[in-house]
């Protein structure tokens, strides 16, 4: 049977349907209604889901259920989402939400476990037993792959790499601790710091680095010393077959890549270092997670 993903994001909501073979066979997105509350989330939920179905010509009846990607910490088994601070959503009886405008069973899951979940099944983490995705966006996800399998966390709470603090005293984070690696290491760390030489978001703030533009160089050179500080932690702690880097900034390539993984062989303690490559299964990577949840 057919299944439908969400990915709700600070920015976007997308959506999908997904095939009996993981492929996503139509989707959609509209803008995240930030600040209108958990009713405006749900409508545009229920609007999306039925454009959808209309567009593809699929009935209700062939779909067997709902994942949804969010961007915290979630209890799939209450449906609950805990904290998702980008959304503002904290004790959200999301799935029981959905579930009542949809008319379908609605599993939760982290955005970055789906993604990870979709990198493992059909992306640059396919046939790892010990690896990680990290995605970098508004916010720092990221999911383990240990034993073959996600790792949903010792106690059910999965797993927040994002929020290790990797500087005492640091940054302000919207959890509300300081110096968590969000604030060194995602998108919205080189649109804040770019804010101050006229760039508004992280692609400018690349595109300028490219171009030679000195601000945006020191700017960037920086945002490499902090993430390499990040990996190469993580590697320190799981020694994995292979790290992948997802969401915008990863769009960056080369040009992140190969600073980050010189910078990450300098302060890694193992002799070598893991791969570290860009994920390979795409923007679609958490709508395509979240529909592989569904059983
Ligand atoms: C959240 C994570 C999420 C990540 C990426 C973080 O701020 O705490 O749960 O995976 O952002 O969206």
């Amino acid at each position: 049977m057919l299944r439908f993903g969400y990915d709700i994001g600070g920015t976007n909501i997308a959506a999908g349907i997904i095939d009996e073979n993981n492929c996503l066979i139509a989707k959609d997105s509209v803008k995240f209604p930030r600040g209108e509350g958990s009713e405006a989330v749900i409508a545009d939920c229920a609007g999306l889901y039925k454009a959808i179905l209309d567009r593809a010509g699929v009935a209700a009846d062939e779909i067997a259920g709902v994942g949804v990607a969010v961007p915290g910490s979630v209890n799939p088994e209450a449906g609950l989402v805990i904290d998702a601070h980008n959304l503002g959503f904290h004790h959200t009886p999301l799935a029981t939400l959905l579930e009542a405008v949809l008319f379908k069973p609605v599993r939760l899951v982290n955005d970055a476990d789906a993604a990870t979940l979709a990198e493992h099944r059909i992306g640059a983490l396919k046939g790892t037993r010990t690896a990680m995705m990290i995605t970098i966006g508004t916010g720092i996800g990221g999911g383990l792959i240990i034993n073959g399998t996600l790792f949903g966390g010792g106690r059910g709470n999965g797993t927040e790499p994002g929020h290790m603090v990797l500087c005492n005293g640091g940054r302000h984070c919207t959890c509300g601790i300081d110096g968590c690696a969000e604030t060194y290491c995602s998108a919205t760390r080189l649109a804040k710091d770019g804010a101050s030489f006229g760039k508004a978001t992280a692609k400018e703030v690349i595109e300028a680095a490219k171009q030679g533009n000195a601000d945006a160089l020191e700017l960037f050179k920086a945002y490499i010393d902090d993430f390499g500080s990040y990996i190469a932690s993580i590697i320190n702690l799981l020694d994995p077959e292979r790290i992948a880097i997802g969401g915008g900034v990863s769009g960056a390539g080369d040009f992140l890549l190969k600073p980050l993984r010189a910078d990450v062989a300098r302060k890694c303690f193992f002799e070598t270092c893991p791969e570290i490559v860009v994920a390979s299964a795409g923007n679609d990577a958490g709508i395509i997670g979240a529909g592989l949840i569904v059983s």
